[in-house]
């Protein structure tokens, strides 16, 4: 397994597992509403605010992950994650885990400090992640499955509350998407 931590020449490798990804899973609907939210961070968020950390084997393209910056009034450094898929015929093999850790080993010599996603507890747990209070970290739009909010440190302080309110870059400021 190769990883790729950059975006240079992939974007379209990108888009494409993630769209694919989510209407195998998902269906149409999902499909069509995540690949336009990819299509748009890529389009829209300047290269040094996206982060795209996807696998390879044996160059295809087998799993990929975006990060983007959530800003608060609060000199800590956060990045959520999302989307993340692994392709449907390699699901089940460790490689969603290992390239998150992939991920998230970058973000911290990079400097970021927290990481939040909003999925379900069951896999990014696996990883890390584990439920956070909005009041302890603000989510940017009302949270439908306030379950799903989880985070990390990713440093050795602790998860101590961040002051919101937090602002997302703008393809992710729909409501339907949370
Ligand atoms: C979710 C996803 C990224 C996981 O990647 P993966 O490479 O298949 O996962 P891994 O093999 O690293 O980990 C598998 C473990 O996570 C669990 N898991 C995998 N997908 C899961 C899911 N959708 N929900 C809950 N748990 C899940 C499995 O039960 C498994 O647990 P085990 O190791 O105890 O058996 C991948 O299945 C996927 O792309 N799904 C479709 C899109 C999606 O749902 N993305 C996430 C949105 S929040």
């Amino acid at each position: 397994m190769d990883y790729r931590n950059d975006i240079t020449g992939h974007a379209p490798a990108i888009e494409t597992l993630i769209a694919t990804t989510f209407t195998a899973a998902e269906g149409e609907q999902e499909g069509a509403l995540i690949g336009t939210l990819v299509a748009r961070l890529l389009a829209e968020v300047p290269r040094d605010a996206l982060r795209a950390f996807t696998a390879w084997d044996e160059g295809r393209i087998v799993g990929a992950v975006l990060f983007t910056p959530l800003t608060y009034p609060d000199p800590r450094r956060v990045m959520l994650l999302s989307p993340m898929t692994v392709a449907p015929d390699r699901q089940g093999e460790g490689i969603g885990q290992r390239l998150i850790a992939h991920a998230l080993d970058r973000l911290r010599a990079e400097g970021t400090e927290i990481a939040v996603t909003y999925g379900d507890p069951a896999f990014y747990g696996k990883t890390g992640f584990a439920p956070v209070a909005e009041a302890t970290l603000p989510a940017p739009l009302p949270l439908s499955q306030p379950h799903g909010w989880i985070a990390q440190s990713l440093t050795d302080a602790p998860l101590t509350p961040v002051k919101g309110p937090a602002t997302c870059v703008s393809p992710f400021n729909r409501p339907e998407l949370w």
